[in-house]
């Protein structure tokens, strides 16, 4: 029989490896329109942040989480402060550093503040704030299975083209020509949290630093700089309600998700 010492919580297997997570909330959230940073905005009576925050502590799978923040920022901390203080015991080292202009500026900045030691790194973006536990299991199940880069994605359902902007006579008709279709087969929308093997992701993010502006305003996750290196990215399987928070019309899907009779955690596929 089990005895008592043994009843608490197991610790998720993958937390073995020392992993931190990053949760980038340093946006201005400007589409959303509510004239705060978008970690900020309200969704089904707390923050956004708090919501991504209980998601990565419910997974388990980090020894220390570090949110960036937006410069200035005295609200966010505050409610990370108070996020902190109800921790139960054994629960993740909560820090917090001020993120940068760029999402790959906030993403340098949390790294520069990550424990000696730490062996692997997620990085999720607060504004997929009700990503599932199961979606940080299974990139952390990736990284002690061997990946050193491993995105969550999801199979795409509208057919994709790639276009151009048009001239001459063609721009009479329409802004657009289609100059090619993706084969929708092999396209997947990729989400957060992505995960490294921190090395890779410490070198792929000083070889970013040398970017040119246009080079940089491209960077659009952190999986393509390792891609940049020659490093193979693993594919585990994300999640619908994983989406990213952006326009006030996912607000409302975000809310509906919430208030659906089974909850949130009925949605996996
Ligand atoms: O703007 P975008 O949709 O790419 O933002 C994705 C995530 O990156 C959001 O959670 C946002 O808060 C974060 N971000 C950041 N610092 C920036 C820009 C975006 O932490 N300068």
């Amino acid at each position: 029989m089990q005895n008592a010492h043994n009843l608490g919580r197991m610790t998720h297997p993958s937390k073995r490896a020392v992993t931190a997570v990053i949760v980038v909330a340093a946006g201005s959230g400007e589409r959303l329109g509510y004239g705060m940073p978008k970690a900020q905005v309200p969704l089904g009576g707390e923050t956004i942040l708090m919501h991504a925050l209980r998601g990565v502590v419910a997974s388990d799978v980090a020894r220390q989480v570090c949110v960036a923040v937006p410069q200035g920022d005295t609200a966010l901390r505050a409610l990370i402060a108070e996020f902190t203080v109800d921790l139960v015991d054994g629960g993740p080292e909560i820090s917090v550093v001020d993120g940068g202009s760029t999402r790959a500026d906030s993403v340098r900045a949390a790294l520069a503040a990550l424990e000696d030691g730490t062996e692997f790194v997620l990085v999720h973006d607060a504004a997929r704030a009700l990503a599932p536990e199961r979606v940080f299991e299974r990139v952390a199940e990736a990284l002690a299975a061997g990946a050193k880069a491993v995105i969550p994605t999801m199979p795409v359902v509208d057919t994709i083209k790639t276009v151009a902007g048009t001239d001459g006579a063609d721009a009479l008709i329409a802004p657009e020509l289609v100059t090619g279709t993706a084969p929708r087969e092999e396209l997947r929308a990729v989400q957060t949290p992505q995960g490294f093997e921190l090395a890779t992701l410490l070198r792929a993010h000083e070889a970013a630093g040398l970017f040119d502006g246009k080079q940089a305003a491209a960077v659009t996750d952190d999986a393509m700089l390792v891609e940049l290196l020659g490093v193979p990215v693993h594919a585990v399987r994300g999640a619908s309600q994983s989406l990213k928070i952006t326009t006030p019309l996912d607000l409302i899907i975000a809310e509906g998700l919430l208030e659906g009779p089974l909850g949130i955690r009925w949605v996996e596929g």
